[in-house]
């Protein structure tokens, strides 16, 4: 090897260090925060999480935002569950379309109370189309819904999180300002294995768990009006307590509440005071 030769060797190894080092400096300096626009302020955001997908973690948003919405706050959604909506079926707006305003604004839809909205559902050709798009695309969606919609003043945004602890879970903690999260099981769930994912990665990326719903919590008898828990007994409360977290109420399995969500009419069917423990955590009334 010719001495030219070594230097050339030399060199390329320190450039490709360089460059090496460069990346791991960037992924040090963590991923972009989003950031609003001049038509949106957004006082609180909340995330509505669970471990895995299918425990009504959708329900629980709808059950929030419209409990919110009727003890008088402004209320948002962003449908997070970029591959799974379900949000605009619950409130039937389906079949509204997000509309753009210029070139990088987006409109929110209006449910018939007035919270808005944002899904993949209202951008699709038909609600039923798939969305069949890679991380890059998702990311993308992610950040056009949550810094090119005119979201006007909210007090409340709550996002309506994927399943689990995918890539789009992990940028909504790193990239949206999320002030804290309501974590959602099952009783089937192997609970707190569960749970404990939710919390545990809620603690990786430092943002405060607000508590823990159970859903389908229970069953009450049309006939005889007894409560029968076919899951067996609710370990929900020894769950929260296990990882030091507030339980936020128990929603029974109410084919009545399923549907309501089928036929989007949960803002007006919906029975009162169902998560009023989470209510009075995330809203309190002495606060303003
Ligand atoms: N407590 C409940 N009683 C009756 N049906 C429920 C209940 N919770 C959820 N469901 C139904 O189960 C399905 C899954 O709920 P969803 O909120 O979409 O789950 P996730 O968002 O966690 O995937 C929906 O069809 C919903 O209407
Ligand atoms: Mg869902």
């Amino acid at each position: 090897m010719t001495p030219e030769e070594e230097e050339a060797i030399r060199r390329e190894f320190e450039a490709s260090r360089q460059a090496g080092h460069e990346q791991t400096q960037q992924q040090h300096q963590g991923p972009e925060m989003f950031q609003v626009n001049a038509l949106s302020n957004v006082k609180h955001v909340i995330g509505v999480v669970s471990g895995k997908g299918g425990v009504g973690k959708s329900l629980v948003t709808g059950i929030l935002a419209t409990e919110l919405m009727r003890a008088g706050k402004s209320v948002g959604i962003l449908d997070a569950d970029i591959t799974g909506p379900s949000i605009p079926k619950m409130f039937g707006i389906g079949n509204e379309r997000l509309t753009a305003m210029g070139e990088h604004l987006i409109l929110p839809a209006n449910t018939v109370t007035g919270i808005k909205v944002v899904s993949t559902n209202l951008i699709l050709e038909h609600e039923s189309d798939p969305v069949l798009w890679r991380g890059p695309m998702l990311m993308g969606v992610l950040k056009q819904f949550y810094e090119d919609v005119a979201w006007g003043e909210l007090d409340y945004l709550l996002v309506d999180m994927p399943p689990g602890t995918g890539d789009v879970a992990l940028t909504v903690f790193q990239s949206i300002p999320v002030e804290g999260v309501v974590i959602v099981s099952s009783p089937q769930d192997l609970v707190q294995m569960v749970v404990g994912k939710a919390v545990n990665m809620a603690a990786m990326m430092d943002v405060p768990v607000v508590g823990l719903v159970e859903n389908m919590s229970y069953y009450v008898c049309p006939n005889c009006g007894e409560r029968h828990e076919p899951f067996g007994p609710s370990r929900a409360e020894e769950t929260a307590k296990h990882f030091g977290i507030d339980m936020l109420g128990r929603l029974p399995i109410d084919p009545a509440i399923a549907a309501l969500c089928d036929q989007g009419t949960i803002e007006r069917d919906l029975p009162e005071h169902l998560l009023d423990e989470a209510l009075d955590i995330i809203a309190p009334v002495d606060a303003e």
